[in-house]
């Protein structure tokens, strides 16, 4: 509704967006409301941050996935946390890179769409995200982190807190100076 000449302007549901932090370690330790995994479109576990979450998590979590019939690149599902601190576990595929001409950002950036979708729809306020695809997929780290501040930055959530965990300098580097907290 528009506001009128003289009327103040209705007041609307709090839509403001996130706080976005960037943070250096490993995700598995992050007390926050569900932390997001690297996953392949099997669900059934690998390498990385994959490995290190279904290892935190104990094998109920595996268990669970064999239920979950896999996941497509750029979607998300979204699995308890069992042995983890974080409640649940978001679960995305993302790109492998093969150039960047294959449709590798659109796909990126759907992921960090589909797992904030995928936190608003249990009530979670705080989410951690690992630098997904920039491992074993080879997605090179800079452009990848731009991708990843601006869709969270740019896709409305109810979501309060969005952390960017980061496994290695360069990384986390990279989100310090997107999100303008980098000390020179
Ligand atoms: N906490 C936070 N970040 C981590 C951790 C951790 N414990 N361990 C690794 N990273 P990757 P991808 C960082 O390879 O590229 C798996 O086998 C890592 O340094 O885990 O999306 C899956 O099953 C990098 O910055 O995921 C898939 O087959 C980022 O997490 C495939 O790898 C992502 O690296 C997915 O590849």
């Amino acid at each position: 509704m528009a506001a009128m000449d003289g009327e103040s302007t209705p007041v609307e549901a709090d839509r403001s967006g996130p706080r976005l932090e960037a943070g250096l370690g490993d995700i598995t330790a992050e007390q926050v409301d569900a932390i997001v995994n690297a996953a392949n479109s099997s669900l059934l576990g690998g390498g990385g941050v994959d490995g290190a979450i279904h290892r935190a998590a104990g094998p109920e979590l595996l268990e669970y996935c064999r239920g979950l019939g896999g996941c497509a690149a750029g979607q998300a599902k979204i699995t308890p946390g069992f042995g983890l601190t974080a409640r649940w576990v978001i679960h995305t595929v993302g790109p492998v890179w093969h150039g960047g001409n294959q449709g590798e950002p659109d796909l990126l950036a759907s992921c960090y769409r589909e797992s904030l979708a995928r936190a608003e729809e249990v009530g979670a306020e705080s989410v951690a995200f690992p630098a997904i695809s920039t491992g074993v997929y080879g997605y090179p780290t800079e452009p990848a982190a731009a991708i990843a501040v601006s869709t969270v930055r740019t896709t409305p959530t109810n979501v309060r807190l969005v952390r960017f965990l980061c496994f290695n300098a360069e990384t986390f580097d990279a989100y310090q100076i997107l999100l303008g907290s980098h000390e020179a």
